[in-house]
């Protein structure tokens, strides 16, 4: 019997304060029309952007163009391969294949690679390449950013640093709650190396995450300071949420889809009863509609709602669901939960404006604390929304 991981239980779910639509079985008709409008929307981006990326977020509902130099870049490549899986069309492969290419590349050349997202960027660009065409290329370029990821790891304090050099010492010994979401990267690279030091660094990087970054209540610091050296723990503060004690929406949705996704790598359940305290804290927290305010502080009012927040929990809530016993009560209010959200999303959210490099999604924000992307689409919840579409529609093997 493993050591309890944390002391947290899930807060009773209250059914009764999410949307009386969502008790609805969600339609294929409504799935479908939602699925068909989002790939017109690849599309033709697909053409508008071609090689280059959308910008993290947009400007006026549109995104600028940009090379493959930010953090978010694969997010926009995995909804091409999202696209190709959904429609097999090949014209959505051939432009993921040719930013599988530029990830190679950036990777050799450790273009803007000095920070823990390389898991958001290779998963779901090369990782995701590897896995649906078999290519070389991405799987050398997947392993090479696994390998990068690997620099940032303090043996010591078992912590992935998150952001800057690991000598910056604003920046040393900084783990965020979005890293779960770069481990999966990790993982693969053990699975399909056999050389376990990813996979060990991405265990004790996860049990540190669940020790620190999850406060008693089943809320979560944004980022977390460690001893780069001993290990010893030291301070939550938040970076893009409201306060250093408030509950910033989109990390506790990089909560509730992470550790299901690392127990899918590691077979550690403890993280499955983790993620219902997450996604319990989250569900309770939500305004009329079920799409969240940015901070988890705000319930109603005129603050703005982060949508790719809302997806990227959805896709969490799935995850969960899927990997919960049948008998679990839980089981089946995570499976609504998600699909209603995904289909208020396709509703009330999505961008009918059909501009080239229009976003998908309405009503998301970036940081609100630096006025950054405030009520623009963000890409990650763009990308997010396709998965979860994706999720709901077949049977989908995780990119993650
Ligand atoms: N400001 C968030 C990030 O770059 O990860
Ligand atoms: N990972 C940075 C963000 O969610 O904005």
């Amino acid at each position: 019997m493993q050591a309890a991981l944390h002391p947290a239980r899930p807060e009773p779910l209250q059914t009764a304060g999410l949307p009386q639509a969502w008790r609805e079985p969600p339609s294929r008709a409504r799935l479908d029309q939602a699925i068909a409008a989002a790939l017109a929307a690849v599309a033709r981006n697909a053409v508008h952007f071609g090689e280059y990326f959308p910008k993290p977020s947009s400007t006026g509902g549109v995104y600028p163009a940009m090379d493959n130099t930010e953090w978010t870049n694969g997010f926009w490549t995995g909804m091409l391969w999202l696209a190709y899986e959904l429609s097999g069309k090949p014209e959505f492969r051939g432009v993921a294949e040719t930013h599988v290419a530029s990830f190679d590349r950036r990777q050799r050349e450790r273009i803007a690679t000095n920070h823990h997202d390389l898991g958001f960027l290779y998963s779901l660009s090369c990782v995701a390449g590897h896995k649906l065409t078999g290519s070389e290329q991405a799987r050398t370029a997947a392993l090479g950013a696994a390998e990068l990821l690997l620099e940032r790891y303090y043996p010591g304090a078992g912590i992935i640093q998150a952001w800057g050099d690991l000598n910056d010492p604003a920046q040393r010994g900084r783990m965020i709650i979005d890293c779960n979401l770069n481990l999966p990267l990790l993982y693969w690279a053990s699975e399909t190396s056999g050389d376990l030091r990813f996979r060990d660094a991405a265990n004790r990087h996860i049990e540190q995450a669940a020790r620190h970054i999850v406060r008693t209540d089943g809320s979560t610091y944004h980022t977390f300071f460690f001893d780069a050296d001993n290990g010893q723990p030291r301070e939550g503060k938040t970076h893009q949420g409201y306060s250093d004690d408030s509950c910033w929406a989109r990390g506790q949705a990089w909560g509730i889809a992470g550790f299901p996704l690392v127990a899918r790598h590691n077979g550690d359940t403890r993280l499955l009863e983790l993620g219902k305290v997450l996604a319990n804290y989250y569900l309770n927290r939500l305004p009329a509609d079920g799409i969240c305010y940015w901070d988890l502080i705000f319930t109603d009012g005129p603050e703005e709602r982060d949508s790719s927040a809302a997806a990227v929990a959805a896709c969490g809530l799935l995850e969960l669901a899927s990997r919960l016993p049948l008998l679990d009560p839980l089981r089946a209010e995570y499976e609504r939960a998600a699909a209603g959200m995904v289909l208020t999303l396709s509703e009330h959210y999505f961008n009918h404006d059909g501009a080239p490099g229009a976003g998908l999604l309405r009503h998301a924000v970036y940081h609100k604390p630096n006025r950054i992307g405030v009520d623009e689409s963000c890409i990650w919840g763009d990308y997010f929304y396709l998965e979860a579409l994706t999720r709901l529609s077949r049977i989908w093997e995780p990119y993650w």
